[in-house]
């Protein structure tokens, strides 16, 4: 093994992936674990049905490949002038152009800084973006707590409302920006209750007019459809864009956010220390610019590689492919369990097309909870219970009032209410989802 004698799997020397013939996506083999036994509560064992991938996915085996590829070169990244040191700056730098490729976000205007999960991400841009109590922003009632609470704690809060089925009211936007107050407009690309993929460039245009800044959590969007930080025009441009690995097939902790380099560089984050400043006095510092003043501390090199190999792998499939599949899973599940009897599905099971693959249900007489563990413990099949870090949302669909639940939370012994929620990763099959049917259709019936 010799430095300077090889060349990264980034820079396309990877096999091609092995193709489902039936979908044209990446092969269940090429996922790790998809084939995993479980014990069910009679003893049998049975291959898991993984139906969480909304949650997080499974790796990727080139991902993993990746990873072994690069480790011997490893070296501390950005600081040591060792040739290990070189070639996994080298390496780390080349995945961010991966990442900015990914989201069509030119170098010349946009920045790729690393981070964890979407939520540390919006943590340290809502600590970046903020900076007095009086500052507005506007999220949606839709939102993932990671998309709300950072922006809670430290800003004035506006909300934009859903209807009945949980899709946004797309008016209220343009009455929240009329007075020009608003610093910050934070949406979700897609929904992690409900799938809606939302037109995050019309509501950057309303947002620019009224001269806010236009941020987009990305969590449930990277690995389902294809999205660009450019819109029609460039009042639609995201100035900001947060996405997890570990939703995308790279559970290693990678996470990246995409955002306008002048603006990045505008302000600095709370998130501080090494790696971020240019020189620093006894009592004063100069800060570097973005990537580097957003990434204080020693980067996840293992992470970053894991998120930039995955994209490439979903580049090469290609996200027609995804989407088209998707919506078969869909359609599939959202009939075959409306036609059992007592299921109540939530979101619109009618217009699907802005829906990525995911759907939350519940069955009458029987707990959400109780439903879960049954389809874990009887039929290997594992789902997601519960609101999924998106309360105001899940109550909303539920409707139940905010009311009833500030009442319940000074209840002791209060059980929060709940739904089940079933996603799809590219691997999910047609098979798995009849299991699914069939599953719910006994509980159901013993209910
Ligand atoms: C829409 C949305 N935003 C943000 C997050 C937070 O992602 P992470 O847990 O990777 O920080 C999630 C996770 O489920 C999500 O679905």
């Amino acid at each position: 093994m010799e430095i300077g004698a090889w060349s990264t799997q980034l820079e396309g020397e990877h096999h091609p992936l092995l193709r489902d013939p039936k979908t044209n996506l990446i092969a269940r083999s090429e996922f790790m674990g998809l084939d995993a036994q479980v014990r069910l509560a009679d003893g049998s064992r049975r291959q898991a049905v993984n139906f969480d991938s909304a949650a997080t996915t499974p790796a990727l085996s080139c991902v993993v490949d990746e990873i072994l590829a690069q480790l011997p070169f490893y070296g501390s990244i950005g600081r040591g002038k060792g040739q290990k040191s070189t070639c996994s700056t080298e390496v780390f730098e080349d995945a961010r152009a991966v990442v900015l490729g990914f989201l069509s976000a030119p170098a010349d205007e946009y920045s790729c800084f690393f981070s964890g999960t979407t939520t540390e991400a919006l943590n340290k841009l809502a600590g970046a973006l903020i900076e007095s109590p009086d500052d507005v922003v506007l999220v949606t009632r839709s939102e993932h707590h990671a998309n709300d609470l950072p922006w809670r704690e430290r800003a004035k809060m506006r909300y934009v409302e859903v209807d009945e089925l949980g899709r946004l009211r797309m008016d209220e936007f343009a009455e929240h920006l009329a007075d020009g107050k608003v610093k910050v407009v934070s949406v979700q690309a897609a929904s992690n209750v409900t799938g809606y993929v939302h037109d995050v460039h019309a509501i950057a245009r309303m947002a620019h007019a009224a001269g806010a800044i236009m941020v987009v959590d990305g969590a449930q969007i990277a690995a389902h459809r294809a999205f660009s930080m450019k819109g029609a025009s460039p009042e639609e441009d995201i100035d900001l864009f947060a996405l997890s690995a570990h939703k995308m097939y790279a559970p290693f902790g990678g996470g990246a956010v995409v955002g306008k380099t002048a603006l990045l560089d505008a302000h600095v984050p709370r998130y501080r220390g090494g790696g971020m400043v240019d020189v620093v006095s006894d009592y004063d510092c100069t800060w570097l610019g973005a990537p580097e003043l957003y990434e204080a501390g020693s980067p996840n090199f293992v992470g970053q590689v894991a998120l930039a190999r995955a994209i490439t792998a979903l580049e090469e499939v290609g996200f027609e492919a995804i989407q088209a599949h998707e919506q078969v899973l869909l359609r599939k599940a959202l009939d075959g369990l409306a036609a059992i009897d007592g299921v109540r599905l939530y979101a619109d099971s009618e217009n699907i097309s802005d829906r990525v693959g995911v759907l939350t249900f519940n069955v009458d007489g029987v707990d959400a909870a109780e439903l879960a563990a049954r389809l874990a413990d009887d039929h290997a099949i594992a789902v997601r219970q519960g609101e999924f870090c998106a309360h105001p949302l899940c109550h909303r669909l539920l409707g139940i009032s905010d009311d009833d639940i500030v009442a319940g939370m000074r209840t002791p012994g209060f059980v929060p209410p709940a739904m089940v929620r079933v996603s799809f990763g590219m691997y999910s099959t047609e098979d798995e989802v009849d299991q699914l049917i069939e599953a719910v259709a006994q509980i159901a019936g013993r209910a």
